[in-house]
Parts: C-alpha cells; structure tokens; sequence
C-alpha cells in the first residue's frame, strides 16, 4: 500500500516556479511543466481511481485545490509580466513629438515659367487668349504665309534648322506662323497671345542660345491702328515693370508687319543711369498676310508684336547670361523659389 503523494511538496514546487519566472516564455515553461498534461499534478489527479478508496476523497479535494492555487499565481504573474513587458516597449518606442520635423524638399516654378505666367495674367486681364502652335512647323508657316518668299535670306540654312531630307519641314524660328494658324482658323476679331520656344542657328554666347523662348501678340479688328499698338505695349510694360516706364518705338523692318517698329523700354539700372532697352518687334499686319489667311485686308486692320521672354527674365532679375536658364543648376534656380 502506497504512502499518500505529497501534493503540499508539489504545490509549492510549482508556485515557486510561477514566482521565479522572469518573462513570460518562463511562465509558459513553468505552467506546462508543472499543469500540463504530462505533469506529476495531472498525473496525480488522473490516476486517483488507482487509490485506495479512503485516500480518494481527499487526494482529489487537495489536489484540486493544488491546481487551482498555482492557476491563480500563474494568470497574476502574467499579467505582472505582460504589465512590465508593455511598461519596457513603451519606454523603448518612446516618441518625442515635440522635436522638429525632417524638412522636405519643395521644388519652385523655372524663372521663365514664373514671368510667362505673369505675362499671360496681364493679356488675359487686357481680354487676350492664349494660343499654341507645333514647334516643328512648315516654311509655309513660318515664312511664305509671313510674307517672306523663298529666297528671303531668312530661310538661309544659316539661320534655320532644317528638318534632315526636308526643304519644307523646320524648328520654327520665331512664334509669328501661330499668327497664320489662328487666323487661318479663326474669323475676326482676334486677340491672341502665343508664348512659346523658338529656334535659331545662332551662336552660343551668354546672351545668345540654339532655343529660346518668344511671347507672339497679335489683334486683328475693325479700325485698329499704330496708337492702339502703342497703347497696348505701353500698359503692358508698365504691368510688368513698373508705372513710371515710358516706350519708344524706332522704324524697322519685318517682312510680315508694314509699318515695322522696333520697340524700347525706359531703363535705370542699378548705377541709376538711364536708357532704352531693346525688348520687341512690332507693326501693322501686312495685308499680304490677311490675303494669305482669307481675310479681307479692305475691313480689317491689326497689330502684331514678339518678345524675347528670356531677356525679358534676365532684365528683370539682372541674370547676366541667358544658358544659366537652361543648365538646370539648382544653385541658381533655387534663387527663384
Ligand atoms: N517675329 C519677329 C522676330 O522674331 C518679331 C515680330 C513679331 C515682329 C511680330 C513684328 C511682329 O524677330
């Protein structure tokens, strides 16, 4: 006949394995070790039929209260553990939010894109649109239409790129054939603005380049003259640059414009010495040009203007050479932001 097991020997070997566990994979350890199924506990309780019969009844009851107690440790030792656990992870993750942030890079409109975009503010204010034309444009457009016959020493492959195995195709050296695009699609009046990028066989030089960019105006309406030309270049310059701007316009000639100025505006630079600055080709559309687009050169009357948009941008800003427009250096574009 066997001695009663000594529950109470292994009640407290597991309650003290409960408290000595320092994290909660010891605690699962301890609880499979000393309540799990394989268990000298559950052993004991799994086997009391094999008991004498008057050991049973308080075996079971011992035994019973045995398991319930370390239960009862185990589930408060984890919580203690998970509280702690959780106490450390916070600790460690800890966010300052009151720390500043990491900048991030903001980027900034092109200088020229920041003065077009005024520019065209002003001629929408003055009731103008905005037109485009393809920069791979036809002689046609870009000359024939313009009054400028072949042979015009303007069409000299020295001055125009040439679209390679083509004598008709080119990069369109000024904005004036969106003159012939707009009229040959639109019946008068019309007040158009066409910014846009031009090309010519210049040489590089800081004041020169291959690409640059050209503000087209045209207006074309009953009863316009030089004075409303004048007019508007004037509120248009005093818009852009200031109130106290006077122009100047000097006789010149363009093939597609009669009469042909050349337009300047009042200047003080920083030495406060006073000049005109060239800023414009301008005049009365030629009626040949009317005749070319189908309108009767007997009603209408109209003006035309372009611009160099870059030397407009580099007067405003007093950048010296026209390529730092182009080079896409952040050093200097930053500047603009
Ligand atoms: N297209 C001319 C140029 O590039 C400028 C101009 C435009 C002159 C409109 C008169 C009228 O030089």
């Amino acid at each position: 006949m066997s001695a009663p097991p000594d529950l109470s020997a292994l009640r407290e070997e597991a309650l003290a394995a409960v408290a000595a566990a320092r994290d909660l994979a010891a605690l699962e350890e301890a609880r499979v070790r000393h309540l799990g199924r394989r268990s000298p506990l559950a052993e004991l309780l799994g086997s009391i039929g094999t008991l004498p019969p008057e050991q049973r009844g308080p075996v079971g009851k011992e035994g019973n209260a045995a398991r319930r107690a370390v239960e009862q440790a185990l589930t408060t030792r984890r919580e203690a553990l998970e509280a702690e656990e959780m106490g450390a992870r916070l600790a460690a993750e800890r966010v300052d939010v009151t720390l500043p942030g990491d900048p991030w890079p903001s980027g900034s409109l092109h200088p020229l894109t920041q003065v077009r975009r005024e520019v065209e503010e002003i001629f929408l204010g003055m009731g103008y649109r905005i037109a485009d034309g393809p920069e791979v444009e036809t002689t046609y457009h870009n000359f024939t239409a313009l009054n400028t016959p072949e042979g015009h020493p303007a069409w000299s492959l020295a001055d125009t790129f040439f679209v390679e195995g083509r004598d008709d195709v080119i990069l369109r050296a000024q904005t004036s054939p969106v003159q012939v695009r707009v009229m040959e699609s639109t019946p008068p009046p019309v007040y158009v603005i066409a910014p846009g990028t031009v090309y010519r066989r210049d040489d590089v030089d800081a004041t020169h380049s291959p690409m640059f960019h050209q503000v087209e105006g045209f207006a074309v309406d009953e009863g316009l003259s030089l004075a409303h030309l004048k007019g508007t270049l004037l509120a248009f310059m005093r818009e852009l640059f200031g109130r106290d701007r006077e122009i100047r316009l000097i006789p010149h000639f363009f093939p597609f414009t009669e009469p042909s100025v050349d337009v300047s505006v009042s200047w003080t630079d920083r030495h406060g010495n006073t000049g005109w600055l060239e800023v414009a080709g301008a005049g009365m559309v030629d009626p040949n040009v009317f005749r070319a687009v189908g309108y009767d050169p007997e009603r209408w009357t109209g003006f035309a203007f372009g611009f160099g948009l870059d030397r407009i941008v580099m007067v405003r800003h007093g950048i010296p050479d026209i390529r730092l427009l182009f080079e896409g250096d952040l050093r200097f574009l930053e500047q603009f932001s």
